[in-house]
């Protein structure tokens, strides 16, 4: 019988930052290990996208595109792999189709060989082009979907988007547990399913905030995935990936194939435990986010979440509505279709809620971006909105049927116009096009050294 395999990305230079240490690892502070990192055996690493370019920008005065560049040439073995949110590609707005190719058109000359393509609705229309410009670069455009529960989301439904994902043209799927609920059972079951209907390569990344997410790897990988998602030990556990050196021994002793070298991750964890000891000591990681956390299991609703709606409820002095608010959660998210609770939606979902419990008079107030859901101006929702619902909310207003970035006119004329005494390169305009402050500050400085940077207002990023 022919020995079985899997194949690991490796994400502690993205996602396990994130997750842990609010993206604040230096490009500095990689280079030292790339080249053993490049060794190790993983298929890829994952490096950019999410917060890692507005951190560059914002905090870490550094050009996120260089930082790609310089991984690049250090890595030659592994792949690089990047996280873009559909036509959001790493914001929380759509960008119209001209700013979306050059874009990801760029990403791949600089280096990233992967672009894992997601919309935060399962929206196939958000993910057409990102996947067509992503192949016609030379890229390989995986799609991803983001995973939830809810009466919906069955795992036929996940199998039909599988399906239509492949028909797009992706060249991979990934499962997307941003919350890390996905059980092990339903691993198997799902990934099963999964790989039956389809033919293209199937990843799965999830988090190990409940305490489980080890368990699914494994029953991920017995069902038959190609690839998971582990970050090296000093910056794996909490809301990060299970450590990777603890499912490749628990794999290769059950006698799974990995490719992975131990010795070399062994050299890795030692490299990154002083940088992860470091973020402690100056509080950039705060140890809560290592705890594990069942109630993302038993609520349904991700971690992040549970915290940010403690906070808006003890601003206002109501700390004592958080259980009303609790139960509200799931009442809203099902009048508005089940959104996947994941940024944005998480947020939206969660601040209708917090209203509807303080007003004591449901929808009374909406927020605008809830009546722009509500118009289909994100896309589709997953189930149908009822009619008294949506006239609660957005009245006789007409809702959208066309993709939504059909509606927006080419943006990269302005920008180009906008930017012209600061950009360099396209690659210049497109930072200013996605952050237009931090990068305006960011470029200003790098031409002049005593250019004054603006205090910014800070707003916390809180998508894995
Ligand atoms: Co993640």
């Amino acid at each position: 019988m022919e020995k079985k395999s899997i194949k690991f990305m490796e994400t502690a230079l993205r996602d396990g930052h994130q997750s842990l240490a609010a993206t604040r690892m230096k490009t500095e502070q990689m280079v030292p290990i790339l080249d053993t990192l490049d060794q190790a055996g993983y298929y890829s690493l994952e490096v950019w996208g999410g917060a890692t370019f507005d951190t560059c920008l914002r905090y870490l005065n550094e050009d996120p595109w260089e930082r790609l560049r310089v991984i690049r040439k250090h890595v030659k073995n592994s792949k690089l792999q990047m996280l873009l949110r559909g036509q959001n590609l790493l914001g929380y707005k759509n960008y119209a189709d001209d700013f979306v190719k050059l874009f990801v058109k760029k990403s791949v000359e600089n280096g990233i060989d992967i672009i894992r393509i997601f919309d935060a609705l399962n929206d196939p229309r958000n993910l057409r082009v990102a996947i067509e410009a992503a192949k016609k670069a030379g890229g390989q455009a995986q799609a991803a979907i983001s995973y939830t529960t809810s009466e919906i989301h069955t795992n036929k439904y996940f199998v039909d988007l599988a399906r239509q994902y492949e028909k797009l043209g992706a060249d991979s799927l990934a499962i997307k547990d941003m919350a890390g609920i996905l059980t092990p059972k339903n691993a198997y079951e799902l990934v099963s399913d999964i790989k039956d209907a389809v033919d293209i390569p199937l990843e799965v990344h999830t988090h190990a905030t409940s305490g489980i997410a080890s368990m699914t790897y494994l029953e991920a990988v017995k069902a038959g995935a190609d690839i998971i998602d582990t970050a090296i030990s000093p910056f794996a556990s909490g809301t990060s990936q299970p450590a990777t050196e603890s499912m490749a021994i628990a794999l290769e002793d059950m006698g799974v194939d990995t490719g992975l070298d131990t010795k070399l991750l062994q050299e890795i964890a030692d490299y990154f435990k002083p940088i992860r000891d470091q973020f402690l000591a100056d509080g950039t990681i705060n140890p809560k986010v290592l705890e594990v956390e069942p109630k993302a299991l038993e609520y349904q609703v991700p971690g992040g979440m549970l915290s940010n709606l403690l906070s808006q409820l003890t601003d206002a002095g109501q700390a004592d509505k958080y259980d009303d608010v609790l139960r509200e959660v799931p009442k809203v998210r099902a009048e508005l279709g089940f959104p996947p609770l994941v940024t944005p939606l998480s947020q939206m979902v969660g601040t209708q809620s917090v209203m509807n419990v303080l007003t004591n008079d449901r929808y009374k107030m909406v927020p605008n971006e809830i009546k722009e859901y509500v118009k289909g101006l994100y896309g589709k929702s997953p189930a149908p909105i009822t009619k008294e619902i949506k006239e609660k909310i957005i009245g006789n207003e007409e809702v959208i049927q066309c993709r939504p970035a059909d509606l927006l006119d080419p943006q990269l004329p302005e920008i180009y116009e906008n930017g012209k005494d600061f950009c360099e390169s396209d690659e210049d305009f497109l930072s200013f096009g996605l952050f237009p402050q931090s990068a305006e500050h960011y470029l200003k400085k790098r031409k002049d050294p005593f250019y004054d940077v603006p205090i910014q207002n800070i707003t916390v990023e809180t998508e894995f």
